[in-house]
């Protein structure tokens, strides 16, 4: 496994050690910070306990000020960097355009218009919790022109994918949405997706990485260890690579696959 950022992989970015430190580093971002940390607070006693329901929360928030940056990305350029980063290292994996897909998590298809493009008609499945960037995602499909290609763009709630059918999706992609995840919906999502993989199919998943602790930020930022989600993922009868080439590319967090073998 390539160690792209020893120091990172080894931060505990929840103790007050690191939060001081990054603070001294960089003091423009501690009143951003603390406005976000009052907001989260807030949230959480509203939907205490309820994870999805916080983080829908946050999420309809965060959309309501810039929906790119909801999902990321600072500006359109990264916006557009992401989603060409993903559809590259995927179509670079083994998509091709009669494949179904699923993507979860899909935001405001920020990779999603250009699976969409891809695809033939109908073949892309976007799920997502929030529906301010569901809204969001559905201004992309117009400004993109991509109406004709008929995606299907729901709502959800879990990710049990109870309401979809056995078998169905070739590829099952979900980029930057276990960094936001709690272990409980990491493992539903590992516990139901071999029913609706079809018998090549695979699923990708990007995570925040340590090599240390694991930890979160915020109950927003969520940091595992590579042997814990392949674990989860063996439990489940699932087999799990560790996607060594997506390291060399230039983001944060690192991608595992997961097929029914
Ligand atoms: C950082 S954004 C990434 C969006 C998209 N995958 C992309 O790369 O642009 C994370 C997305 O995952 C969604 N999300 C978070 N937790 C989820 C869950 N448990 N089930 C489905 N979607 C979830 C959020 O609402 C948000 O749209």
């Amino acid at each position: 496994m390539p160690d792209k950022k020893a120091g990172a992989l080894a931060a505990d970015r929840s103790s007050l050690g690191h939060k001081v430190r990054y603070a001294l580093r960089n003091p423009a971002r501690v009143v951003p910070y603390a406005s976000r940390a009052l907001r989260d607070a807030a949230l959480r006693i509203r939907h205490r306990g309820d994870h999805v329901s916080y983080y829908r929360a946050v999420m309809a928030s965060d959309t309501a000020r810039d929906p790119k940056a909801a999902v990321g990305s600072q500006s359109e350029k990264r916006w557009l960097a992401l989603g060409q980063m993903q559809f590259d290292y995927l179509v670079g994996h083994g998509l091709s355009p009669e494949h179904r897909l699923l993507d979860i998590g899909c935001g405001n298809l920020r990779a999603g218009w250009r699976f969409i493009e891809y695809l033939d008609e109908g073949n892309y499945y976007g799920i997502d919790i929030s529906p301010d960037i569901l809204a969001s995602a559905t201004d992309v499909l117009a400004e993109r022109s991509l109406q004709a290609k008929l995606p299907h763009l729901t709502l959800t709630r879990d990710l049990t994918f109870s309401f979809l059918p056995e078998g169905r999706f070739d590829v099952v992609h979900a980029h930057s949405v276990f960094s936001h995840s709690p272990i409980e919906v990491v493992d539903e999502a590992l516990a139901n997706v071999g029913r609706i993989l079809a018998p090549k199919g695979f699923f990708d998943f990007t995570f925040d990485r340590t090599e240390g602790a694991e930890h979160h930020v915020l109950r927003e930022d969520f940091y595992y260890r590579t042997e814990t989600l392949v674990a989860l993922a063996e439990k489940h009868g699932l087999a799990a690579r560790f996607m060594d080439d997506w390291e060399e590319l230039p983001h944060g967090q690192s991608k595992i696959r997961v097929s029914a073998e």
